[in-house]
């Protein structure tokens, strides 16, 4: 019998763990190196989500180890107030490599704490309370970030946050302003502003987008969208904020992903990428906002900010992204891997589109091309049949049938052909 089937494992975790998103995968990781993790029974199985979108350089990849190993033995952790060399350092360093003057670096421990610090700090600063999203988004389940997060449920957990306000998300492939002559991506806009500047109170202060919506479906938005939005949050006095919680340090093809869109937020929020699989985020804005938030009493006061540890390691984990070219990779391979999900959509009527940019790719099955309609169950049964043949996949959440394909930027060639393969099986068998 299966050790995955271990009775006494499962017992233990039916009884003591709380279900915090669904059911558990069916299986026991025993230990997890480069690009793959391995079950209880010794099997090998290919990581094409990097751990939950994070682990960019692979799982214990040897120079964040050494990292880690060093810090946990020297200095660990601070008051939150103290501060040690690898904090002012990576603040350094991120202050360098970001667009623009993003000059500023908070240093915290989730995604969802980045971006409650930069909507505090919007909202401080600019006196005002009303937040923009997009209506695919996903920045978070805390209190703030998920008043603004529209791709996972709302339901049964009381009033969000007051001045939550919505605009549609870019989609190129089931948008409702597709015709004929193509997307009207800035009709939509317009449209959606219009609902906006009609529901406002008069109190807009900020507009929080992810580059490419990646939990919503791996929506990328046109060229010159974002552009377009920034320049109709400026019409506004709004303040854009750019999370690359999924997109940023290179998975897209550039260091950041908004570089593509010429767009400078006055936020920027990174996480999962950022500590590589650490627990680490960061929030940057630029010296005149900050000075601002400062002089009005700014706090995000957590227990984890500042720590050296995660800090130790962000700089390291931008080191080797820098040094090892892995942008320029991404960018390769992910044409690579679009490639073969096009030769697989060219074979299999079920794959409707397949979009994204870089190492971050989505894969949208249909139950037929003409009507668009999503399938979600043969979604579920491909991930079912590609675990069983030794890839660890991510279908997104809300209905659709998308995969989120997201391997660690460490993938070699002959894995991504290896995936493509799984996933043809996969979707033979599920068919
Ligand atoms: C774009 C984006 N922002 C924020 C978050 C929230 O990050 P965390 O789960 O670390 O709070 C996520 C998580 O999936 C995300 O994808």
């Amino acid at each position: 019998m299966s050790k995955n089937a271990d009775a006494e494992f499962w017992a233990k975790a039916n009884a003591h763990l709380v279900r915090y998103g669904g059911a558990f995968a069916p299986l026991i990781a025993e230990s997890a190196q480069g690009n793959w993790f391995t079950d209880a029974d010794g099997r090998r199985i290919l990581d094409f989500t990097s751990g939950q979108m994070s682990a960019i350089l692979g799982h214990s990849h040897p120079e964040i180890v050494a990292v880690a190993q060093r810090y946990i033995g020297e200095l660990d952790h601070l008051y939150s107030t103290l501060l040690s060399r690898p904090v002012v350092d990576l603040a350094t360093v991120l202050a360098k490599v970001s667009p623009g003057k993003l000059d500023r670096v908070l240093l915290v421990s989730t995604g969802g704490e980045s971006n409650e610090a930069a909507l505090r700090m919007a909202k401080l600063v600019t006196g005002r309370h009303e937040v923009v999203a997009l209506s695919r988004s996903w920045h978070g389940v805390t209190g703030g970030a998920a008043a603004n997060t529209y791709s996972s449920s709302r339901k049964g957990y009381g009033p969000p946050q007051p001045g939550a306000l919505v605009l549609p998300a870019p989609d190129t492939y089931r948008s409702r302003f597709i015709d004929d002559q193509g997307y009207d991506w800035r009709a939509e806009l317009e449209f959606g502003f219009d609902l906006i500047d009609r529901q406002s109170s008069g109190a807009l202060a900020a507009c929080i987008v992810e580059p490419i919506l990646s939990s919503g479906g791996v929506l990328e938005p046109p060229e010159g969208y974002m552009a377009q939005l920034a320049k109709m949050c400026a019409a506004r006095d709004m303040q854009l904020i750019f999370d690359e919680a999924q997109t940023g340090l290179g998975r897209t093809g550039t260091l950041f992903a908004c570089e593509r869109d010429g767009v400078v937020p006055h936020y920027l929020t990174l996480s999962k990428t950022l500590g590589a699989g650490l627990p680490l985020a960061a929030m940057l804005t630029t010296a005149e906002i900050e000075d601002v938030a400062a002089e009005r009493g700014y706090l995000f006061y957590t227990t984890h900010a500042s720590d050296p540890l995660p800090a130790a390691v962000g700089l390291k984990v931008i080191e080797v992204i820098l040094r090892d070219r892995f942008s320029e990779r991404a960018a390769e391979l992910g044409t690579r891997l679009r490639d073969g999900l096009v030769a697989l959509q060219q074979r299999y009527e079920s794959i409707g589109d397949v979009r994204g940019r870089g190492l971050l790719l989505g894969l949208d099955l249909v139950k037929d091309r003409r009507s668009k309609t999503p399938d979600p169950e043969l979604a579920q049964r491909v991930a079912r049949e590609c675990l069983a043949l030794g890839m660890m996949t991510s279908v997104v959440r809300g209905g659709f049938g998308i995969f989120r394909i997201a391997p660690p930027l460490t993938i070699e060639p002959h894995e991504i052909d290896l995936g493509l393969e799984i996933f043809d099986k996969a979707l033979s068998r599920a068919l």
